[in-house]
C-alpha cells in the first residue's frame, strides 16, 4: 500500500517563496515519480492560513497569482491529533517539512510533528533550534572544539539602551572588519560588514531592527566559501564540496542569490539556490578533506539527522576552515549537488523518508511512560 506523505511548505518566513519551489520541484515531483506515495500538500500562507489540495502541486498556481483565489475558496485545514496525524480525513504516515527559515526550519514545525507522534523528514526540533540561532550554533561549535570565527553577541534592548557602550565592548573585544548579523534570519537580511566603530554602531541598529538577538563576529580573511550537503542519521555521507562564487565584499544578499540568479559572475557556471557556484569546488585536496571533516563534526555535534547543508569559511592563506552556519533544510534540498554526486532526487527523497522512519522507530522504542500510584491519593 502507498504511504501518505504530507509536505509542508510556504509559511511565515522571508523564504516563503523559495519554500514553494523546494516543495514542488525537489519534494512533491520526485515523490510522485517514486510511485510509492500519496502526496498531501499542506501550504501555509504568509498570513498563517493552512490549506490543502492537489492543485498545490503545480507551480503555475503560484506563478499565475491564482493562489490567492485558491486560498480564499479553500476550507481551512482539518487537523486531528488522533494518536497520529490526520489531515482532511487522510491519515498521514510521514511528514516532509519543506519550509525554510522562521516557523519552519527553526524547530517550530518539528515540535508540532513531535507532538503528533509521526515520523518526519530532516532534523529534529533540538538540532533545528540550535542550527537556526547563529549564537547558539557557534556556542555549540565552540564547545565541541570546532573552529568558528571569534564572536560576541548582544540584544536589541542593550543596543537600544546603550549603543555606545555596546559598540565599545564589541570594538575592544573583536578585531575589525566585523560582520554584524541578526541571530535568527537567513538570506543575508540585516547583515552588514563593518570596518570601524561608526559603521558598527549603525550596523547594530540595523540588526536590532530585525531581531532581538545580534551576533558580531570577526571576518575571515582571504575568504573561500564552501558548502557541504550531508545526509544520514547515524551513518552520515557528504555530497560534493561546492563553492558559491562571491567574495567578502560582494557577499551574497537576497537579491544576488535568488533574484538576479547569482550575482555578477556568469559564464556557464551552475546556478543553484546558492547562486553561481563551482561544483565540485576547485580547492586543494587538503582543504577539501578539512572541509568534509568540519562538516561531519558539526553534523554530529548538533545532532542533525536526515539532511543538512553546512556552510564553511576558509582562510586560503592560513588554510584554516571555520564553521559559518548550517541549514537543516537547504533550499531545493540542494538536489543539484546530490545529483552531481550520483544521487537522483527520487533516491534522495526516498532515502530521507526511510531515515525519518528509522529515527521514529528508535524514538518509539524509548520508554516514555511508566505506571505510578500517584493519582490514587486523590
Ligand atoms: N565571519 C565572516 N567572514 C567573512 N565573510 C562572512 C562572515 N560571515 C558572513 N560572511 C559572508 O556573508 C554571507 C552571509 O552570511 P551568513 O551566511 O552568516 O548569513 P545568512 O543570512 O544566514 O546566510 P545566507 O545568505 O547564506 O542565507 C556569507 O555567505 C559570507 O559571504
Ligand atoms: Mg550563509
Amino acid at each position: 500500500m502507498k504511504k501518505t506523505v504530507a509536505v509542508f511548505f510556504g509559511g511565515r518566513s522571508t523564504e516563503h517563496d523559495i519554500s514553494i519551489i523546494t516543495a514542488i520541484s525537489s519534494v512533491m515531483k520526485p515523490l510522485a515519480m517514486a510511485n510509492l506515495y500519496n502526496v498531501v500538500p499542506v501550504y501555509i500562507t504568509k498570513e498563517g492560513r493552512w490549506v490543502s489540495g492537489n492543485e498545490l502541486k503545480d507551480v503555475r498556481l503560484f506563478s499565475s497569482g491564482n493562489i490567492d483565489a485558491f486560498v480564499k475558496k479553500s476550507k481551512p485545514l482539518q487537523v486531528s491529533f488522533d494518536g497520529g496525524l490526520t489531515i482532511n480525513k487522510q491519515r498521514i504516515d510521514v511528514a516532509f517539512p519543506a519550509m525554510h527559515g522562521s516557523y519552519g526550519e527553526d524547530g517550530s514545525l518539528m515540535g508540532l510533528l513531535r507532538m503528533a507522534g509521526i515520523p518526519f523528514v530532516g532534523a529534529d526540533m533540538d538540532a533545528s533550534v540550535i542550527a537556526m540561532d547563529k549564537v547558539l550554533a557557534k556556542q555549540v561549535a565552540q564547545a565541541s572544539a570546532i573552529p568558528t570565527s571569534k564572536f560576541l553577541f548582544t540584544s536589541r534592548d542593550a543596543v537600544t539602551d546603550s549603543l555606545k557602550a555596546e559598540t565599545k565592548r564589541m570594538g575592544v573585544g573583536l578585531k575589525f572588519p566585523l560582520f554584524v548579523k541578526p541571530a535568527h534570519l537567513g538570506s543575508s537580511i540585516g547583515i552588514t560588514r563593518v570596518i570601524d566603530a561608526d559603521e558598527l554602531a549603525s550596523a547594530l541598529e540595523v540588526a536590532a531592527h530585525y531581531d532581538t538577538k545580534i551576533i558580531v563576529e570577526e571576518a575571515v580573511n582571504n575568504l573561500i566559501e564552501v558548502t557541504v550537503p550531508m545526509m544520514g542519521n547515524k551513518i552520515i555521507q557528504p555530497a560534493l564540496v561546492e563553492r558559491p562564487l562571491a567574495t567578502a565584499d560582494d557577499f551574497f544578499d537576497f537579491e544576488n542569490k535568488y533574484i538576479r540568479g547569482g550575482g555578477k559572475k556568469t559564464g556557464g557556471k551552475h546556478t543553484g539556490s546558492q547562486g553561481y557556484s563551482e561544483l565540485p569546488a576547485k580547492i586543494p585536496a587538503a582543504l577539501e578533506t578539512a572541509s568534509l571533516k568540519v562538516a561531519a563534526d558539526i553534523y554530529k555535534a548538533f545532532g542533525l539527522q536526515g539532511t543538512a547543508r553546512v556552510d564553511l569559511l576558509i582562510d586560503s592563506k592560513t588554510k584554516k576552515v571555520y564553521f559559518n552556519e548550517v541549514n537543516p533544510l537547504p533550499g531545493s534540498l540542494y538536489a543539484h549537488n546530490w545529483r552531481a554526486a550520483g544521487i537522483s532526487t527520487v533516491t534522495l527523497v526516498n532515502d530521507l523518508i526511510q531515515l525519518a522512519e528509522q529515527r521514529h522507530a528508535e524514538q518509539k522504542a524509548l520508554a516514555t511512560s511508566f505506571s505510578s500510584s500517584f493519582l490514587r491519593q486523590f
